[in-house]
């Protein structure tokens, strides 16, 4: 592994993200040779800590990694901390002045990635303050890191990216959203591109409908506070949702690099139908989840949930029909959901094939139509994917039945693979913002969300409900029945049982 040289100043530097996830995959990089002799880490944020206090915070959020004392001692070694109140001008002339100092140091040669792991109320003024102040190397590299919520409509985001752009440019921006940095929605693009059996049937002639299916069997846990005031289409749909639709609805790159994909990617954001008010009551169901039993569990409500409003209408599962006005896509529905205390935690891609023209076996198969050919990406928890074809079934007569080719990672192979947030890190490291949205594609998403979010802020009525650990409203059902369709959906057990 080639070393990367950097200076990280992680605004946030105390908070739960940078704990539970930055310096855990830092310190992978680390162990695997990414970084090394040259980089350090500023934390910054509003409590007074010392250097070795931060040290031991870091030490702690490392723990699960099993590190060796020589490893802690070097690793923390490269970490500072600076007590930061992000509105005082004369605390970023210190900051700068400990920045070029570790640039000497640890001969960083310019290079600073700025992640401001914090609420978004605080970039503009971080961003402002980085460029009145000079925080900005004028040799090496600067880069954005960010984090959602990029706004809660078109305009806030709009209004966020202009407060950032004040100090950097596009190129300089990354933007995570963390299942871009999911093994099986990189390999979207590979099952794609790389199989030709695949990428030549992949438009409304072979393909009957997509279903994208974004499953949690948690609840809101924790954040209540937050989630109260997002809802699931906020949540998972404007960013996590329409970025894997934009994945397998896009045209194929002429070269994989993140300038050729990022194009394609916004030109199919900006090709999925906008609708008006009656067509998403048409097109697009909420749920929120009631109490529910499994088993001796007995599961509250969403009411009932801690920090949230006991007469909140937020929902807790989106389900929805988006159609892409393009050559490829005519007429192809992508049906999605998501939601929170569903049956099982699954995230899970189908594509839906065109049955045969004719059933030549319909008089065995005694139905007009063969079952379809389905190809399933799993995205998690399972990795893999398969294949559902009609074979026939071994013995006398003519009975056809579907089979499933199954493919998914080896569980050592998993064991080995880096995490989303190491991957996102190293690829900002090396300047690759493939798996990064582009403004435009967030812009392109607000816009196809925000009508959805004020039909509903108009409806007055009580939502539809479902009960906790099922797999949402009967509405989301009727979504696809009144289309003559239904949610593909089995149960995780193909793999367990080959176990
Ligand atoms: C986050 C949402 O972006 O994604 C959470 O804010 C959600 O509500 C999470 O639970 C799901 O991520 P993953 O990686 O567990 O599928």
């Amino acid at each position: 592994t080639q070393e990367n040289k950097a200076l990280f100043i992680i605004f946030g530097g105390t908070g739960d993200l940078a704990k539970r996830k930055l310096y855990p995959s830092l310190f992978r990089l680390f162990r695997k040779g990414a970084i090394g002799k040259h980089f350090a880490v500023i934390g910054t944020a509003r409590r007074e800590w010392t250097n070795d206090h931060f040290r031991e915070v870091v030490t702690e959020s490392i723990k699960e990694l099993n590190p060796t004392p020589k490893e802690i001692d070097s690793f923390t070694s490269h970490f500072y901390y600076q007590a930061h109140n992000v509105t005082n001008t004369e605390e970023y002339v210190t900051l700068e002045k400990l920045a070029s100092e570790l640039n000497e140091e640890y001969q960083l040669e310019g290079n600073r990635i700025f992640y401001l792991a914090m609420a978004p109320s605080f970039f503009g003024t971080i961003a402002q303050h980085i460029k009145s102040e000079h925080i900005l190397s004028d040799d090496g590299f600067n880069r954005l890191i960010i984090e959602k919520p990029f706004g809660t409509d078109y305009k806030t985001a709009k209004e966020l990216n202009d407060s950032i752009s004040a100090a950097f440019t596009e190129d300089q921006i990354f933007r995570i959203d963390h299942y871009l940095g999911k093994e099986m929605v990189q390999n979207i693009s590979a099952i794609r591109f790389g199989n030709n059996i695949f990428e030549s049937l992949w438009n409304h002639h072979y393909i009957d409908n997509v279903q994208i299916t974004l499953a949690e069997s948690l609840g809101v846990e924790e954040r209540g506070g937050y989630y109260d005031k997002s809802g699931a289409l906020k949540d998972m749909v404007q960013n996590h949702i329409l970025q894997v639709v934009a994945l397998l609805a896009m045209e194929p790159p002429t070269i994989f690099s993140d300038r050729a994909i990022r194009t394609e990617k916004i030109n199919a954001l900006e090709s999925i139908r906008i609708y008006n008010e009656e067509e998403v009551k048409e097109n697009f169901v909420r749920g929120q989840y009631s109490s529910g039993l499994l088993g001796n569990n007995n599961f509250v409500g969403y009411h009932d949930e801690k920090d949230v409003d006991p007469t909140s209408s937020t929902e807790t599962f989106v389900a929805g029909k988006f159609m892409i006005d393009t050559f490829r896509w005519s007429g192809v529905p992508f049906y999605i959901r998501t939601g929170k205390r569903l049956t099982e935690k699954g995230t899970r891609i189908n594509i839906v094939f065109k049955p045969t023209p004719i059933n030549v076996f319909r008089e065995s198969t005694q139905s007009e139509e063969l079952p379809e050919n389905i190809l399933t990406i799993y995205i998690q928890p399972t990795e893999g994917f398969s294949l559902t074809l009609n074979g026939k079934e071994v013995g006398p007569g003519f009975a056809v039945d579907p089979v499933k080719l199954n493919y998914r990672h080896s569980s050592e192979t998993l064991e080995n693979s880096p995490e989303a947030y190491e991957k996102l890190l190293l690829d900002c490291l090396k300047g690759d913002a493939t798996n990064f949205t582009h403004w435009d594609e967030v812009a392109a998403s607000w816009k196809i969300v925000d009508i959805i979010r004020q039909t509903w802020d108009k409806e007055t009525g009580a939502i539809p409900t479902y009960s906790a650990r099922t797999m949402g409203p009967k509405e989301s059902f009727d979504l696809l029945e009144k289309d003559g369709r239904s949610w593909v959906w089995e149960p995780e057990q193909w793999y367990r049982e080959k176990e």
